[in-house]
């Protein structure tokens, strides 16, 4: 089969690989139907994530069908639309047990991509098949359930749940990606009263407006005092970090209303400063998180339901082929106005969408 391969940093090829075969009692094999990149691949393919080795296949997010079933399977059989996790779960572990996947220490937690041949291909082996893919109502298409694989987990549980976003709250998005974007998207479940997005570029700032944002600001415009004027001075009840840089972490510190949340998402690859000799007095909670992917049946539900308009934030399609092609656009999205591409054959066409508008607007 084809797939695409890390061969070390700043190389990567489309080439043949021997396709996968079932190697435990608790995999299966999926045809990639639909896939896409994450910003967590163009990281490995700098060399910031070191434990990827050379000859591994990328992609942690796909959506296909289960084409051979190892022994032990029981929740899928051969012929079944699935949405592959990024997120595999041994079901046995303590973290397991209590809903913390991604902390698996089983053999699961993110590992597809990463320490074993990932869905960037048109074949996969996904280990422990009953807790890592989830099978497809048919009134959800693919370009909605590939983003269900990674990011919109991500946002809502280590965003809007980590963050506790209820009812009138005043959110700050800082980072108006694609996770911003879904952290946007899914606390507007909750009712917030007022979502602000934090962000350099203007075209993330227009993507946030479409996506639901009430107000935008640019990073460089004194995004704080927006936050103090709009709060009668006493700052923002949710903050999220969708960055990963120590200026906007930072800045988000300083967002925060005495009792209120910062609920960090940014991958940081530097230290941040944690300035206690204010924060101490605030009575801030300050989360970190891997996503466990505990909301992925939640999130099916409603994007089934047609509450949640996922694929809104797809703005370029290729074949699977064109991997290359796609890295380029997605990795040069200031001048391509990418946020998520997907990559696949022709659309699941069994789709029956509800006659109703969606009640969230489109990107
Ligand atoms: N915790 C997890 O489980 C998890 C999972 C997936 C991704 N992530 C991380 O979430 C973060 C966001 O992911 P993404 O795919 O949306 O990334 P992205 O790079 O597409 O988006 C980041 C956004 O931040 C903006 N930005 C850069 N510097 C800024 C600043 N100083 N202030 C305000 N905005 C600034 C950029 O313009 C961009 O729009 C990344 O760090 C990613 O690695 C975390
Ligand atoms: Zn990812
Ligand atoms: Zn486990």
């Amino acid at each position: 089969m084809k797939a695409f391969v890390f061969q070390g940093p700043g190389q990567t090829s489309w080439q043949d690989v021997p396709d996968p075969g079932i190697k435990d009692a608790a995999d299966v094999i999926v045809r990639v139907d639909a896939v896409t990149i994450c910003g967590t691949d163009l990281h490995i393919i700098k060399g910031d994530v070191p434990d990827v080795a050379p000859g591994t296949v990328l992609g942690h997010e796909a959506v296909g069908e289960v084409m051979e079933t190892g022994g032990d399977v029981r929740t899928v059989r051969p012929g079944d639309r699935v949405l592959v996790s990024c997120i595999a779960a041994c079901g046995r572990c303590r973290f397991c047990r209590e809903n913390r996947y991604g902390q698996c220490r089983g053999g699961g937690g993110w590992v597809l991509g990463h320490l074993v041949d990932g869905t960037q291909a048109e074949y996969v082996r996904v280990p422990f098949a009953d807790l890592s893919v989830h099978p497809l109502p048919s009134q959800v298409d693919n370009d909605d359930a590939v983003l269900l694989a990674d990011i919109f987990p991500t946002a809502y549980e280590v965003g809007v749940v980590n963050g506790h976003v209820g009812p009138g709250d005043t959110l700050v998005v800082v980072g108006a990606g694609p996770i911003g974007l879904a952290v946007i998207a899914t606390a507007r479940l909750y009712t917030p009263g007022r979502i602000i997005a934090v962000d350099l570029a203007a075209s993330r700032l227009t993507a946030a407006r479409a996506v639901g944002a009430d107000a935008t600001v640019s990073a460089d415009e004194e995004p704080e005092r927006l936050v103090e004027d709009l709060t009668d001075g006493l700052g923002a009840d949710v903050v999220v970090e969708a960055v990963g840089v120590p200026e906007s972490f930072e800045m988000c510190t300083r967002m925060v209303r005495p009792g209120g949340r910062v609920a960090n998402v940014g991958v940081h690859g530097k230290p941040a400063a944690l300035h206690l000799e204010d924060l101490w007095i605030k009575d801030v909670t300050i989360t970190t998180g891997l996503v466990d992917t505990h909301s992925t049946p939640l999130l099916l539900r409603m994007v089934a339901a047609g509450k949640l308009p996922a694929s809104g934030l797809v703005t370029h399609r290729f074949e699977l082929g064109q991997m290359e092609e796609a890295y380029d656009v997605f990795s040069r999205a200031a001048d391509t106005g990418a946020l998520k591409v997907v990559l696949g054959g022709p659309r699941h066409d069994a789709v029956d969408r509800p006659a109703e508008p969606l009640s969230a607007p489109r990107v």
